[in-house]
């Protein structure tokens, strides 16, 4: 029988931004095998209704199980939004660890009282966003924007072009005239473009990308269970997309450089 150990922890997004996540679990544990699903059949999530995240989400659970996944993780803010409640209780024996825009540590960093936070629409008007900035940012100024179409330039792997720059201006702008000194980065996307957020924001304002602090999450429910990889993973970091595979042909050589197979998956009509 095989070690459950060397299983593979299941990480799913809609796109090619849950790489962020997958990237800093293997950082932090490099014994680690990912099994990761990329929607992008159906992607962008941002603007879709609670119901259909949720459907969608439950079916890749369902498929990551299946292939064995000892842990899964919600490597996007708009699904752990809408289905990470869900997905528990459907799954209560399963780790399921999921992504939360970092407002709390946005709310330590500020010295200036105001923050940034980039994220989805579904993100934004979720009721767990609700809860964090009411639990958090009582004393704080938070501006908040969908930043609409930056999902799909990053998709086409347009992370450093003069559209994706003018989009980012425009969505930065009040931000900055509010004072902002923080940025939460609050989809899991958007840590791709950090390299244009700092030309534009310059050096002096803080970036906070969860993943670091996710993997740690992960790191700490695999030990407490007697879970974590012993020994490094015999296959490549493997991924699979449910619709175009352009955005991870794109980007995964830029993201990792591991060996990686990269497919397709048809989770049949869903
Ligand atoms: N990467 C996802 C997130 O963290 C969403 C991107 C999308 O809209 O599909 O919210």
């Amino acid at each position: 029988m095989t070690d459950f150990r060397s299983a593979a922890i299941g990480v799913f997004d809609s796109g090619v931004g849950g790489l962020t996540v997958a990237n800093a679990i293997l950082d932090l544990m490099p014994a680690e095998a990912i099994h990761y699903v990329g929607d992008t059949a159906h992607l962008p999530y941002g603007p879709k209704p609670v119901e259909e995240i949720r459907h969608y989400s439950e079916v890749i659970v369902g498929y990551l199980l299946d292939q064995g996944c000892k842990l899964i993780v919600v490597a996007c803010n708009t699904a752990t939004a809408a289905a990470l409640e869900h997905l528990r209780q459907r799954w209560p024996e399963v780790p399921i660890v999921g992504m939360e825009p970092a407002v709390k540590p946005a709310t330590a960093a500020t010295r200036s009282g105001v923050i940034g936070v980039l994220a989805t629409r579904g993100t934004i008007t979720s009721s767990r966003y609700a809860a964090l900035a009411s639990r958090y940012a009582q004393d704080i100024r938070m501006l908040q924007d969908p930043c609409m179409g930056l999902v799909e330039h990053i998709e086409a792997g347009r992370l450093h072009d003069s559209e994706t720059a003018a989009l980012l201006q425009k969505v930065l702008a009040p931000m900055q005239a509010a004072g902002a000194d923080t940025y939460v980065l609050g989809c899991t996307h958007y840590p791709l473009v950090i390299p244009l957020l700092r030309e534009l924001l310059g050096d002096t304002v803080t970036l906070i990308n969860p993943a670091p602090a996710v993997a740690r999450q992960v790191n700490r429910l695999l030990s407490e269970r007697d879970l974590l990889a012993t020994t490094p993973p015999e296959r490549p970091l493997l991924i699979q997309a449910t619709g175009s595979l352009d955005s991870f042909r794109l980007l995964v050589p830029q993201i990792f450089h591991q060996a990686v197979i990269l497919e397709s998956l048809d989770l049949g009509d869903r």
